[in-house]
């Protein structure tokens, strides 16, 4: 998260808070006052409410989007000898919680203007091991699913979606969350849907899984002090529930601010002549991008200077992701190489993350695509 110190940060969570603070202070004062933190009807009414939203029959909220992936994985009993497949361009919870439970994932390589995991990559890397598929529907727009759904069923795969970026995004009409057996979202502050802490949660269409999900969050007990499984202290916070309930209805609306930004971006690199020196997001049919991040790809000789130039002006911007999933140190031991996914290799040098929340102002974008202008312009890029 950059610093809201920034003239232009990358995400300012201030403004939100300051337009919902009467909602806000007063959910949180009822659930000081009611004296239960722990579960209870704001969070299995959140639960409802994300499941409607999402059109899928169940919601299970826990502790965070790493902790919501870990239990999927858990309710699937996933663990050492099975192998899991995910894209190599990701933040690094989409792995971990395979590797925690002594899985092994199997990495592929990404499509190079979405970011998204290649399909066509995906049946060079299934055996006997494989157990599930985990798409990453990466900045807020799905994965391409038709040939992932084609292939889970050909070999009997369970597909769990890494949705952390991408609340409210459709693939074919449908929401994400409901493309696959289970759905992972992340409540962290800056997502789309931000709690005031960690947060996250499970969707899926079906009672067992819905219920071993409840069941695992709160140390695998069915009943107080009987433990049938192996589970975890994983639960959602009463507290982030009540807050995040103030906030859903207000979702629909900041995804399209979001999407009015985009749109502005793309328009202001076009009139400021610089789309021979970068490239704007693309947005696939049958697809609603919600823009949990508006990233850009540059020449990766300059994007580390462009980063100083953007922060030397106040300018928030970020780098997701630096490193890609197969070449991160404590993943060594899967003995992949430098080489191995060059395309991941390519974004990890060229992305780079420009201010993107729902009060951005127009004013304020056009200050950032000036300032890459002046960049772009001192380094003499301005390709037609
Ligand atoms: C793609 C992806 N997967 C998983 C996570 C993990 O979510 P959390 O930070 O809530 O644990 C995140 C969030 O940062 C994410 O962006």
């Amino acid at each position: 998260m950059s610093s809201p110190e920034a003239q232009i940060p990358l995400c300012d969570l201030r403004i939100q808070y300051q337009n919902l603070k009467t909602e806000i202070d007063e959910a949180i004062s009822r659930v000081l006052a009611s004296g239960m933190f722990i579960l209870g009807p704001d969070v299995s009414l959140l639960e409802k409410e994300i499941a409607d939203y999402c059109g899928v029959g169940y919601g299970i909220g826990c502790s965070s989007g790493t902790d919501a992936l870990l239990l999927a994985l858990q309710t699937l009993e996933i663990g050492p000898g099975d192998e899991v497949i995910m894209p190599a361009f990701s933040f690094y919870a989409t792995a971990e919680p395979v590797c925690l439970l002594g899985a092994t994932p199997v990495f592929v390589d990404i499509l190079p203007d979405t970011f998204n995991l290649d399909p066509d990559q995906i049946a060079g890397k299934i055996n006997g091991r494989t157990k599930a598929i985990i798409p990453v529907h990466l900045f807020g727009q799905c994965a391409d699913m038709e040939p992932i759904w084609r292939l889970a069923e050909k070999h009997h795969l369970a597909i769990i979606e890494d949705a952390a970026q991408a609340i409210g995004a459709d693939y074919q009409g449908k929401r994400a969350g409901s493309l696959g057996a289970m759905g992972c979202f992340s409540f962290y502050p800056t997502k789309n849907l931000g709690a005031y802490g960690d947060g996250g949660m499970v969707v899926t269409n079906d009672p067992e899984w819905a219920q071993a999900l409840a069941c695992l969050r709160i140390h695998g007990a069915t009943k107080k002090y009987y433990h049938e499984k192996l589970g975890r202290n994983a639960r959602l916070d009463t507290l982030q529930a009540a807050i995040l309930r103030v906030k859903l209805p207000h979702l629909e609306t900041w995804i399209q601010a979001r999407q009015q930004a985009a749109i502005r971006y793309d328009q202001l690199f076009n009139d400021f002549g610089l789309k021979g020196f970068l490239h704007t997001p693309v947005i696939k049919d049958q697809r609603r991008h919600v823009f949990h991040q508006y990233v850009i790809r540059v020449p990766s000789d300059l994007r580390d200077g462009l980063v100083q130039h953007l922060k030397s002006h106040q300018i928030g911007c970020e780098v997701y992701y630096p490193v890609p999933l197969h070449l991160q140190k404590c993943l060594a031991y899967l003995g992949y190489r430098a080489g191995d996914f060059p395309v991941a290799e390519a974004a990890s040098r060229s992305v780079l993350a420009l201010p993107m929340f729902a009060e951005l102002t127009e004013e304020q974008q056009f200050r950032v695509v000036e300032c890459v202008a002046e960049f772009a312009a001192a380094n003499a890029r301005l390709a037609a």
